[in-house]
């Protein structure tokens, strides 16, 4: 029996010496240390044996038992160290490497305006209100003070669908009657950003898909002392402190006085150069107060109520801020051009 033992124990480490990976390791143990194993069957048949024989043999036995495991344990490890090893070697890294810069996403210039835009009138306790891209000849155009025929309609050059009376809005101005329609009789002051369509001729400056921010205020005591109030803030919020502004008369259907704001052409201080044609001035908005039959096609009485209105091109903003000297590059998706922004 003990010379029995003897021989489960050279045979068991020798054979461990073979074992090369973790599968003949536990294929290993299962045959020398597992319950149908050599040397615990030898445990098995203990009980059976002459009783002074069985401290020494049980002795044996356990020392076997005992090398085995201490034998598995080390060839583990050792198998577990060269794997490590190998592992080092063939998976070389140079933590001393500078990284590789990750590429950002930015927004792009006119959603950076827009937000702005919005945040500067939010400021001014302006709700922004969004109407739709799809409009009705009688919003874009007849409930602003345009009925058919009327020569200001000429002004916008507009896209029509198949379905007659149905274009593509080519301002944001409609959007006015929709608020004053939801909100009468409430007082009123929303901003109406959004995508607007004209039938143009594509060049540096006009494109037949842009952005324009719309503004509405209507109240029982609102003035033009108002509207230039709120519209020479935003200038200078959005401009810079020192902006000089102006206001000049003009004139659009939907609104009575009318005017046009400029701010001082900041390329050449005033003085007149190629970006302000030589007049030291940059259109910036249309503006006015609402005109009497636009309040009344929203459902306010003009006897009682009064309101300003303006629109600006979000576009134009950000090529005058930035000094982008054609409008095609906003929408030409070239990463260079995006990435300065
Ligand atoms: N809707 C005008 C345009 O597209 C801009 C404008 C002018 C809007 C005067 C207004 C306004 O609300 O009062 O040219």
């Amino acid at each position: 029996m003990l010379e029995q033992l003897d021989h489960i124990e050279r045979q068991a480490l020798s054979s461990l010496q073979n074992a090369q990976d973790d599968d003949a390791l536990q294929r290993w143990k299962v045959a020398y240390l597992g319950r149908s194993s050599p040397l615990m069957k030898a445990f098995d048949q203990l009980g059976s044996l002459p009783k002074e024989q069985r401290p020494a043999i049980g002795r044996r036995a356990n020392q076997v038992k005992q090398a085995l495991e201490a034998a598995f344990a080390e060839r583990s490890e050792a198998l577990r160290q060269a794997a490590l090893q190998h592992s080092l070697q063939a998976e070389r890294l140079d933590v001393s490497l500078p990284g590789r810069p990750l590429v950002r996403g930015r927004l792009h210039p006119i959603t950076q305006t827009l937000r702005q835009i919005y945040r500067i009138f939010g400021d001014m306790g302006f709700q922004v209100y969004r109407s739709r891209e799809v409009e009705s000849d009688e919003f874009n155009f007849g409930l602003l003070n345009m009925p058919p025929h009327h020569p200001a309609r000429d002004m916008w050059d507009t896209f029509h669908t198949t379905t007659p009376g149905v274009l593509l809005r080519t301002h944001t101005s409609p959007g006015q009657i929709h608020v004053m329609r939801e909100y009468c009789p409430e007082p009123i002051r929303v901003i109406l950003p959004g995508m607007c369509y004209r039938y143009e001729q594509v060049s540096a400056r006009k494109e037949t898909q842009f952005n324009q921010v719309e503004g509405l205020a209507v109240g029982k005591e609102i003035t033009m002392g108002d509207l230039k109030g709120v519209l020479t803030d935003f200038a200078r919020r959005m401009f810079g402190q020192q902006v000089r502004t102006r206001f000049r008369a003009s004139h659009f259907p939907f609104t009575e006085p009318s005017a046009e704001m400029d701010i001082e052409c900041f390329l050449c201080g005033g003085q007149g150069c190629g970006v302000c044609s030589y007049s030291g001035w940059l259109e910036i908005l249309g503006s006015g107060m609402v005109h009497p039959v636009v309040l009344r096609n929203g459902g306010y009485d003009p006897a009682q109520y009064s309101g300003y209105a303006f629109g600006m091109g979000p576009e134009r903003i950000a090529m005058l801020r930035y000094q982008i000297e054609d409008i095609r590059y906003l929408w030409a998706n070239d990463m260079r051009f995006l990435e300065q922004f």
